[in-house]
């Protein structure tokens, strides 16, 4: 699987050399962001809370709505996953933090580098033999590195929630504490203080030292305010609470924070000001790439009451996401690139067969062409056919993104071979020059229908149709043995075999993509359905009938290699002028067994588009004395 999923990207990678993540990478780091969460099963919990710091970038900025801003690796590492530290160390206390177990994302959009999603966590409260949910909304940016560097953390209904679970540990508080149960304002203060201060004494010594002794710090928290749980930024016990936690990770940073004052972490904060302190960068409206280039430009999109339009920037920068595969301003880069490749690629094979083989040498200039086309359609519908076969597991109810890009790859490579053939040989025959153009039609509905309906059935119509391309290398090894004058025997026998094996496969193919869309695409939701289920009708029977013919006519021409009729010799002028008696030199050659082309064989190659061998020539000659022009029309 791996080895494939490579094979099947290594050609578009290779190429492409813009790094972007996709949604979903996008997704996937919030996943791990939300996994981070989870209780560690690591002895060391230190050092693990530490492997998690590489979810951030070195200067994320972030703010979390109960407590404030947070800012830099260290600190949300610290916090974020370290304010559960002390629930899952003790969980014999009642804390009023708990344990975080499980998570579900239940909702998350993603739109360029910024994430937008909900999280339910169900927190264990062991001391309650319970689990109670909470949900927290996420804001995140994403770098290329796969960093956070900004979060917007919100919890949810977080006031209720605490509302709900606190009166419920009360009465294991006031146990602990020796206190009769009947103030459970009281009980709830001196419990945080008497939390607090233990973790103070247990980890603020020496330089972090904040108190000398336990009832020196007993004394200073029971003067503070209980607080509110969703102000936990303030100067209150519910601040030191939720910091205690992290003090074994970083006292000398973290200890001030239980003093008196409260460091720079519990301290008085105003509402207006915390409001409407614009504490991002880039805001989580801005484009996918914040460049050196941009910044300036970009940094301050948004959408406000002050300006009756939205930006024009962010029409441009949310255009990503609606660019697709059937927009004619669509700029399909690989397509050309892979046009330019063929182009080379011919260049190349007619250079090879002129230079090694004598046949081919003999040829006139536009049956050269048509071999080249064989081994290229040979080497390439190869190419596509495993592919196809790779994207196969689908059948199984096996998705997976690589093989939609495998199947996509196959149907791109065919098509840009079909319209290469189209431009590179002049004189094709009508019935080849419809069979490749419903193809091209074929497979582009094909794909634009899977892209917007997002229905993997169509993948699979795309792949068992695919078949009617990509299983006719015998067919085109027949055609070239027969123009490079191979023994006309095994001509013969290649071309009657092909012409059955095409028949078969083309037949099973066509029959398949019938009885597949009556089982998985006979449905009608959008109008693209109808559209679809009228084509996959016309694709299948026009393409079979163009088939039938193609394969009667390869078989014909089988039989015919090996009669002997020889016909009157004919003249035939090659387009550099020069006079090629083409009779004569087969007349030499047949002594030798290889292939004899007869005026009357002739008009049956229908692969090679050349109805009248003389007329086509003459067609030719025209073409190249009237120069451009003929091209460009
Ligand atoms: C933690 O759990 C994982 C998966 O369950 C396991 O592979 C790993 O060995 C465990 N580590 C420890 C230290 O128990
Ligand atoms: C996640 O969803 C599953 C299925 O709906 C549910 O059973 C589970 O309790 C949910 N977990 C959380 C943490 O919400
Ligand atoms: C915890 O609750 C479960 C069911 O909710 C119960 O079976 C179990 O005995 C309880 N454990 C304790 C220690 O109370
Ligand atoms: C509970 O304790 C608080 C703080 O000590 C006090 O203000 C309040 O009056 C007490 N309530 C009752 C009902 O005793």
């Amino acid at each position: 699987m791996r080895l494939s999923t490579i094979t099947c990207l290594i050609a578009p990678a290779f190429l492409s050399s813009v790094n972007a993540l996709t949604s979903f990478e996008y997704l996937q780091i919030t996943k791990n962001f939300a996994d981070a969460f989870m209780p560690s099963n690591s002895s060391d919990l230190v050092a693990d809370l530490n492997a998690k710091s590489a979810l951030f970038a070195e200067d994320v900025r972030g703010s979390v709505d109960i407590v404030g801003n947070i800012d830099g690796r260290q600190y949300s590492t610290d916090f974020l996953f370290g304010l559960f530290l002390g629930a899952a160390q003790n969980p014999s206390v009642p804390s009023p933090v708990g344990i975080p177990i499980s998570y579900n994302v239940t909702a998350a959009a993603v739109e360029h580098n910024t994430v937008s999603a909900g999280i339910k966590f169900e927190l264990e409260y062991p001391i309650l033999n319970t689990t109670y949910p909470i949900e927290l909304e996420v804001f995140l940016t994403i770098n290329d590195q796969k960093e956070i560097t900004q979060y917007d953390l919100i919890f949810r209904r977080w006031a209720w929630a605490t509302d709900t679970i606190i009166p419920q540990l009360t009465p294991y508080m006031a146990k602990m504490l020796g206190m009769s149960n009947d103030n459970s304002t009281l009980t709830l203060h001196q419990f945080m203080a008497f939390a607090s201060c233990t973790q103070t004494m247990t980890y603020c010594k020496d330089g972090s030292a904040q108190y000398s002794t336990i009832a020196e710090c007993l004394a200073s928290a029971s003067a503070l305010p209980t607080g509110e749980f969703y102000r936990v930024g303030e100067n209150n016990l519910a601040c030191r609470a939720v910091h205690a936690s992290m003090l074994q990770l970083n006292p000398a940073t973290y200890c001030p924070a239980m003093s008196a004052s409260g460091g720079s972490f519990c301290v008085e904060r105003d509402y207006t000001t915390t409001i409407r302190e614009d504490h991002f960068t880039q805001g989580f409206l801005a484009p996918k790439y914040v460049t050196p280039e941009n910044k300036k430009l970009v940094q301050d999109i948004w959408a406000s009451s002050d300006v009756k339009q939205l930006s024009a920037l962010l029409d441009v920068s949310m255009s990503g996401q609606d660019v697709h595969s059937w927009d004619p301003t669509f700029y399909a880069t690989m397509t050309f690139v892979y046009f330019v490749f063929y182009y080379f690629f011919a260049k190349a094979t007619d250079f090879m067969f002129g230079r090694f083989n004598n046949a081919y040498q003999e040829l006139p200039r536009e049956l050269q062409k048509n071999v080249t086309m064989y081994f290229m359609t040979i080497v390439f519908t190869a190419i596509a056919l495993a592919l196809q076969l790779v994207g196969s597991p689908g059948f199984k109810g096996e998705w997976y993104y690589w093989e939609f890009r495998c199947v996509r790859l196959a149907g791109v490579l065919t098509v840009a071979l079909y319209l290469f053939e189209l431009i590179f040989r002049f004189n094709m025959r009508l019935p080849l020059v419809a069979h490749h153009i419903l193809t091209i039609f074929a497979i582009s509905l094909g794909v634009t229908t899977n892209e917007y309906t997002q229905n993997p059935t169509f993948m699979l119509s795309g792949i068992i149709w695919l078949f009617q391309a990509t299983t006719e290398q015998p067919t085109f090894i027949g055609l070239m043995g027969y123009r490079l004058k191979w023994k006309k025997e095994t001509v013969a026998l290649i071309l009657k075999i092909s012409s059955i094996q095409t028949f078969v496969f083309k037949a099973a193919s066509a029959l398949a993509l019938l009885v597949y869309w009556g089982l998985h695409q006979n449905f009608n939701y959008n109008s693209i359905d109808l559209v679809w289920s009228v084509f996959v009708w016309i694709i299948a029977i026009g393409l079979f009938i163009t088939q039938i013919w193609g394969s009667y006519v390869t078989y014909i021409i089988g039989v015919n290699i090996l009669k002997k009729r020889p016909g009157p010799p004919i003249r035939l002028e090659s387009n550099d002028s020069s006079n090629i008696d083409l009779e004569k030199g087969q007349d030499e050659g047949s002594e030798q067994s290889s292939g004899t082309v007869t005026p009357v064989e002739v008009p049956t190659l229908g692969y090679d588009g050349k109805l009248m061998v003389d007329k086509s020539f003459a067609m030719s000659k025209t073409i190249s004395s009237s120069g451009s022009t003929a091209v460009d029309g």
